[in-house]
């Protein structure tokens, strides 16, 4: 039995153990997947079970995705790019940490038909998940981010391995096409930004990372603005996909009945 697990803290909302036992069944995988919210100390304990072949892969989501890090004896270069773990498994004997994240967002964008050469974009957030949009949109040939954190810090930790990114205080706006929400503010249904939607002006793009609820309040506001809107479904189906890949060797179906099962939620 191939034994995998996603850790994280919230972890209950994730939908990783439903893709990923769906894809054990479809395709003959003897698997399991599961999901806990580890104590930090526990941490070291459960991925030490990679070494030992108890377990095959790990999902890593927030507050872990940076924490694994000194726990791994490889990395990839996205990861080395975005400081942020998200797929965990053995490669050559080693305990190695990938970052599918950044493949998931730039299907996600390229799914949803939007273009980002040369556009602007403001993220707002500079969490767990924040440099690994950062490296997507470069790769996909941004032409400016902004970005704006409520904790000015943690923005100029970031933006440390960054530069090219511009400060906005949080509250204050810019000019841009594409506006995404990379906070957990919106995990809860009543979570709101409280941002003053009027200023973005008409016709953008408005992205949230959260997929489960499906509509945010950020998204809710883009929908009674006329403005395009995608939810996170399809960036965290891709990035389940690739980490799929990595830890089986092949690419796992997207169908109908497998958006359906998420759809259900
Ligand atoms: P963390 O980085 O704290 O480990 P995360 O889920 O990766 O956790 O990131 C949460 C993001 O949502 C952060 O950008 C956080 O902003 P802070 O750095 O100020 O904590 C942001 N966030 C969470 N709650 C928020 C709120 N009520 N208003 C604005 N931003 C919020």
């Amino acid at each position: 039995m191939k034994k995998h697990l996603i850790i994280g803290d919230p972890v209950n909302h994730s939908l990783s153990p439903k893709i990923h036992n769906y894809w054990f069944k479809k395709n003959n995988i003897h698997g399991i997947y599961e999901k806990i919210t580890p104590r930090l100390k526990e941490i070291s304990n459960i991925i030490n079970q990679i070494k030992t072949g108890n377990l095959h892969g790990i999902n890593v989501t927030v507050p872990f995705k940076q924490k694994v890090i000194p726990l791994l004896e490889e990395l990839s270069p996205t990861v080395k790019k975005t400081n942020s773990v998200n797929t965990i498994f053995k490669k050559e004997g080693k305990v190695y940490g990938d970052n599918t994240d950044v493949f998931g967002f730039s299907l996600a964008l390229k799914d949803a038909g939007y273009y980002i050469n040369k556009k602007k974009a403001l993220i707002l957030g500079a969490g767990g998940v924040a440099p690994s949009l950062v490296v997507s949109l470069y790769n996909l040939g941004i032409g400016k981010i902004y970005m704006s954190n409520r904790t000015d810090s943690k923005l100029d930790n970031l933006i440390e391995n960054f530069p090219n990114i511009e400060k906005i205080p949080w509250g204050k706006f810019e000019e841009v096409d594409l506006i995404i929400n990379a906070t957990s503010v919106g995990l809860k249904r009543e979570d709101n930004l409280n941002l003053n939607y009027d200023k973005f002006g008409k016709n953008k793009f408005f992205y949230d990372v959260i997929y489960n609820p499906r509509m945010t309040n950020f998204l809710k506001e883009a929908k009674k603005n006329n403005h395009k809107f995608v939810n996170g479904k399809m960036m965290f189906i891709y990035q389940a996909q690739k980490a799929f890949e990595l830890w089986h060797g092949f690419l796992p179906k997207i169908d109908g009945e497998l958006i359906k099962l998420l759809e259900n939620d």
